[in-house]
């Protein structure tokens, strides 16, 4: 007899045969109906058990969050709410769960008190559905770029280079904390360590990624990224997944064009395949909205989002116009914005990137062209002098999802620039190797993937969309 899956079985018409199908019971009720869960889809199937035959021990077996193995037979169902149900011949019990210890009752948990129990919270409805998302969207990220004639380019974890310039790295090293080797004027003697020199988790696979670029053509990482940045907000995590394509002779206006298709790309192929899951997530949000005041409520559903989303052009803007858009908003007048804007120049903070996306265009903007000095090195300048081609896209309820630049690929100006912030030209030999020897336009950019997760599942806090989320004071799992 094969053994096979609830996703399985609740789209057969394959009647009366024997089956068998194992899984974890989500509740028992009257003695007789057990619904069984295995991860295959959000639904349950509904075994129903033949009470006045089944040994009383093994009924008292039957608990929230056992695992049990079921024979029967598939049936139609005359009950509401299932189409097909199992008619159980035999069940085994092949785990206990103690209904008196265990934290994951048939009732609503809040999401910090899951948050608590994250190697057990995957048994709820809305973190299976969350994780199963995940899970699709990084199938269609590989897909999308394989079938674009991209390669897979695996980025270094452990690096010398701090690609973004912003510091905010975790330092590798297995030299004793306590008594580290130093130099004659008290800094730590980096020469003694395991490579020899001061390395880090990498902030970002980019500078490795063009060097591919200049050689592959069309390249995307897909991998950890890890950032000391102390922030304990609703949108970042110490550790997150970062997908960042580059791809040889692409300007700035081909990066946002393949930001804007990859993305409706991605979130169609979930829209076509979690139906399920994304009705349920959708759900739940609706549910979620009815408790906040009405000016907060979204317009739109889940699902309307997400549609709307891939069937709408993306706005694009300047930096420029951006700001003066900011200048003459009414937070700003009123001063309700908690970062005044007023003058061209400043950093947009996430507050202003959700009134744009949110309040203004209402819809999802592409931001470029931003003043050079609150971007990084690496990024070309334009003829004014004073901008870069950069590039962020912003999202609705995210704010910033993703972050590009068409690349400074002329190599005296880009010396330059790593000589003004006092950049050590030594340490990025190789990237500079890249500009002297066939160099050529390229553009890439960054999605921060949990951000991605966010967007889709409806999900308020970054920590709930990632397996283990590793944020300051907390590494737990
Ligand atoms: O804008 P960022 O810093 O860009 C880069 O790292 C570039 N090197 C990318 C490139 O051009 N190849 O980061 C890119 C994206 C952000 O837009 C955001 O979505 C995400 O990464 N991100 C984070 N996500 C979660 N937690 C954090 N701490 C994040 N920091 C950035
Ligand atoms: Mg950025």
């Amino acid at each position: 007899m094969i053994r096979t899956n609830v996703a399985e079985l609740l789209s057969s018409d394959n009647f009366l045969h024997e089956i068998i199908v194992k899984g974890w019971v989500r509740t028992f009720r009257a003695n007789r109906f057990i619904a069984l869960n295995d991860g295959s889809t959000i639904n349950n199937i509904q075994c129903v058990v033949d009470f006045e035959n089944t040994d009383e021990t093994i009924l008292k077996r039957i608990t929230t969050g056992a695992a049990i193995s079921v024979k029967g037979t598939l049936i139609e169902s005359l009950g509401k709410g299932q189409s097909v149900e199992i008619q159980v011949s035999e069940i085994e019990i092949l785990g206990d769960s103690n209904p008196e210890e265990y934290p994951i009752q048939p009732k609503k948990h809040s999401l910090e008190f899951l948050r608590e129990n994250a190697h057990l919270r995957i048994r709820t409805n809305t973190f299976s559905a969350v994780m199963r998302v995940r899970s699709a969207l990084s199938f269609a990220i590989h897909k999308y770029f394989t079938e674009n004639g991209f390669y897979n380019f695996h980025a270094p974890i452990i690096t010398g280079s701090d690609a973004e310039g912003a510091g905010e790295m975790f330092t590798v090293t297995t030299l004793n904390p306590e008594n580290p080797p130093k130099n004659e004027d008290g800094t730590i003697d980096y020469s003694k360590d395991f490579f020899g020199k001061n390395t880090n988790l990498t902030v970002s696979g980019q500078l490795e990624a063009e060097t591919y670029a200049m050689a592959l053509g069309k390249v995307y990482t897909f991998g950890p990224t890890f950032r000391a940045e102390n922030s304990n907000t609703t949108r970042h995590l110490a550790e997150f997944w970062m997908i960042e394509p580059e791809v040889a002779f692409n300007n700035l206006d081909d990066n946002m064009d393949l930001a804007e298709d990859f993305i409706k790309s991605v979130i169609s192929y979930i829209l076509q395949n979690c139906k399920d899951d994304l009705e349920f997530l959708d759900n739940r949000l609706t549910q979620e909205e009815k408790s906040k005041p009405a000016a907060e409520r979204s317009e739109m559903s889940l699902i309307e989002k997400l549609k709307f989303v891939v069937e709408n052009n993306f706005i694009r803007v300047s930096y420029t116009e951006a700001i003066d858009i900011l200048k003459n908003s009414k937070p700003n007048k009123k001063k309700k914005f908690q970062f005044l804007i007023d003058e061209w120049g400043a950093d947009l903070q996430s507050e202003h990137e959700r009134y744009l996306v949110e309040k203004h265009f209402k819809s999802p903007v592409i931001l470029f062209d931003y003043p050079a000095s609150i971007k990084a090195f690496y990024m070309r300048l334009n003829d004014d002098g004073k901008t870069v081609r950069a590039m962020d896209v912003l999202f609705p309820g995210i704010g910033e999802i993703v972050g590009g630049s068409q690349r400074e690929e002329r190599l005296d100006i880009l010396k330059q620039k790593i000589k003004e912030l006092n950049i050590d030209e030594k340490e990025l030999w190789w990237y500079l190797d890249t500009r002297k020897f066939g160099t050529a336009v390229h553009s890439g950019f960054g999605l921060g993937f949990e951000r991605l997760v966010q967007f889709t599942t409806g999900m308020s806090n970054i920590r709930d969309v990632i397996p283990y989320p590793r944020t300051p004071q907390n590494a737990e799992f």
